[in-house]
């Protein structure tokens, strides 16, 4: 059966991937920053999962306001990378899992989420970022991954609550996948931010730090927030915390922190790093690494 390994949350800032692409990663200004992901990295060449569930947030380019679903799971043998507009160079495209994605799918509606389910999907920089700082070797692609797109643009937005249910059942399903394959949940977006409006720039250390040491034991603390609570406490974008309550919740087991790093700011957004361990496969035998 396959193992849910451990989760990753991660901020995602365009700007990350134009310091990539320029090299800066030992740039004063980017060093602590890009440091920080040392430790992810390394775990992840010792797990060495085979697939990679990404629950992220699209910002436009595959779903618009126009129509915007809440939940929605990709189901494509590869996911292609497309400018946005931030100028970035357009990634390879990361090979996916189209049986994993299936089951994910039939599984979820077998639990009441009835999520769109998308053969196409482009990916943008919520997806391609985290994904060359965890695995930073250019155009490498070591997991196959299932994108899982969350609503956190256009309100209303799904709950806490209700992403980490979500979550939960996304946990579930990976559980009762039956074939043996190490899976890493990972979501992005956040911490604190807001692009526009009268609080642009706004961000919250505080409030961004009770959510880096609820997430991994005490998550009802952050999931009795409404989603407008969040807004109000992290920013219109830091609602991107959604992601990551529902890759907490995929952790259905016993789960430990194993790292984290927290940045302020990298361009205006408060950025973090939390690298979990789900104890439940740790205490399974996997298969061995390499
Ligand atoms: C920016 C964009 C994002 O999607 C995000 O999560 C944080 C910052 C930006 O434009 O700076
Ligand atoms: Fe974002």
């Amino acid at each position: 059966m396959a193992q849910i390994v451990g989760g990753i949350g991660t901020t995602h800032v365009p700007s990350i991937g134009n310091a990539i692409a320029k090299g800066l990663q030992r740039d004063p200004y980017w060093k602590p920053f890009f440091d920080g992901f040392g430790a992810a990295q390394t775990w992840l060449g010792h797990v060495k999962p085979d697939i990679v569930v990404l629950i992220y947030n699209d910002h436009g380019l595959n779903f618009f306001l126009d129509k915007l679903p809440t939940f929605a799971v990709g189901a494509a043998n590869e996911y292609k990378h497309a400018d946005e507009g931030w100028g970035l160079p357009v990634s390879k495209p990361y090979p996916g899992d189209p049986k994993l994605s299936w089951h994910l799918i039939e599984s979820l509606i077998a639990q009441e989420f009835d999520v769109t389910m998308c053969q196409e999907m482009l990916v943008d920089h919520a997806f391609t970022i985290p994904y060359a700082l965890l695995w930073p070797e250019p155009d490498a692609r070591p997991v196959r991954a299932v994108p899982v797109a969350i609503n956190t643009v256009q309100h209303p937005l799904p709950s806490p609550t209700r992403c980490f249910k979500f979550g939960q059942a996304i946990g579930r399903a990976i559980e009762s996948y039956p074939s043996d394959q190490k899976v890493l949940v990972l979501g992005t977006g956040g911490l604190s931010h807001q692009l526009d409006g009268e609080r642009a720039g706004f961000i919250n250390k505080d409030f961004d730090q009770m959510c880096l040491d609820k997430l991994v034991a005490d998550p009802s603390t952050i999931t009795r927030l409404s989603s407008l609570d969040i807004v109000e406490q992290a920013g219109s974008q830091g609602v991107e915390l959604l992601n990551w309550i529902a890759m907490r919740g995929a952790l259905t087991g016993h789960v430990s922190k194993l790292h984290s790093n927290y940045h302020i700011p990298i361009s205006n957004t408060a950025s973090a790093l939390l690298v979990l361990e789900n104890e439940a496969a740790a205490r399974a035998p996997l298969r061995k690494a390499g």
